[in-house]
């Protein structure tokens, strides 16, 4: 068998090819179902046995060697001579897409000023006045312990636990009436698939002159009905916090069982943040008259309402800060 010569005339149109389609066809040409080699290969039945093996292995290596010369040219072909078809379109440049997070914060923005709320963005890194002392929980006072705070040299810094120091910045600077909203990273030692160490809140804050929990109520009704949608409800229930008094948690009925009771809710509700109205104490702190002026003020998270939301699939709230671009480009 004339291996050799094969091996020289495939080389030979190869060197002619200038081209892919031309590379396909030398390729059926020789590995092909009527190709070169299979006609060889049918030559067989004419060989003496006892040379039938001998020209078996010939018939191999021929193949071996057609096949990585073959492959040798393919990548030579794509790298140097691909040719350009202009009437194909480009491929379009990765836009990315805001950041869940940043989907949640317009949307809360979007539907709070509305009312009158303007965004704020106080301090993340603040000093103990405006997160604690101000907000009437003394040194050592054990309400601080419900922050899991992270404190930076010795407790003279602190990483804001939540967005209500916004509303001592805001009454420090500003005369009544007030209507603020501050949105934030907050920060506290906790993980779990409902805790991320780092997660943003937002905080309302409405000072004036006669001020009610009515308001309130109406105020949390609005947000919870744009943000959810207009099937929700809304429901306050006495809790303590040290800035406000009376003070409350803040639940919505439960999209899962539509307030029936399931699983996910507690009897139909769903827990999602808390208010009340500013405490004097608070008010005395930044100089306001609480005589003349009163008002409310409530805190919720941002990615976790998000993530109980119906149409978001987020089912850890860890999953917002893993940089995952698989997670992330659904949003
Ligand atoms: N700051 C409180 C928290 O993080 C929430 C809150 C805000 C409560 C405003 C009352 C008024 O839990």
């Amino acid at each position: 068998m004339e291996v050799e010569s094969i091996l020289q005339k495939l080389n030979q149109e190869l060197l002619q090819a200038s081209n892919p389609k031309q590379l396909e066809v030398i390729k059926l040409n020789y590995l092909g179902r009527s190709g070169i080699i299979n006609d060889l290969a049918q030559k067989i039945k004419e060989i003496k046995p006892e040379q039938r093996s001998e020209f078996g292995k010939q018939l191999n290596l021929i193949k071996q060697e057609v096949t990585k010369i073959l492959e040798s040219h393919k990548i030579k072909d794509s790298e140097n001579k691909l040719e350009i078809d202009n009437s194909i379109p480009d491929k379009m440049p990765s836009t990315g897409s805001l950041h869940p997070t940043t989907h949640a914060i317009f949307q809360i923005q979007d539907i709070l000023s509305q009312i009158g709320f303007v965004r704020k963005r106080y301090r993340e890194i603040d000093d103990d006045w405006h997160p604690f002392k101000a907000l009437n929980m003394p040194d050592n006072h054990p309400a601080r312990d419900e922050w899991e705070t992270f404190f930076c040299e010795n407790g003279k810094w602190v990483l804001t636990p939540h967005t209500s120091n916004g509303q001592i910045w805001e009454m420090e600077n500003k005369k009544p009436p007030i209507k603020m909203l501050n949105i934030t990273k907050t920060y506290r030692r906790q993980i779990s698939p409902k805790h991320s160490p780092m997660f943003h809140q937002f905080e309302g804050l409405y000072v004036d002159k006669n001020v009610s929990i009515a308001h309130l109520k109406g105020t949390l009704d609005y947000f919870i009905k744009g943000f959810f949608g207009s099937n929700r409800e809304t429901r306050i229930r006495p809790y303590h916090f040290k800035f406000t008094e009376p003070s409350f948690e803040v639940d919505i009925t439960c999209d899962v069982c539509k307030g029936k009771g399931c699983k996910v809710c507690k009897a139909g509700w769903l827990e999602i943040g808390g208010a009340g109205m500013v405490h004097p104490n608070v008010l005395k702190n930044v100089g306001i008259n609480s005589k003349v002026y009163n008002g409310f003020a409530f805190g919720f998270g941002v990615e976790r309402p998000y993530m109980m939301k119906g149409d978001i699939n987020i089912p850890d709230i860890r999953m917002f800060y893993t940089t995952k671009l698989d997670v992330l480009k659904n949003f």
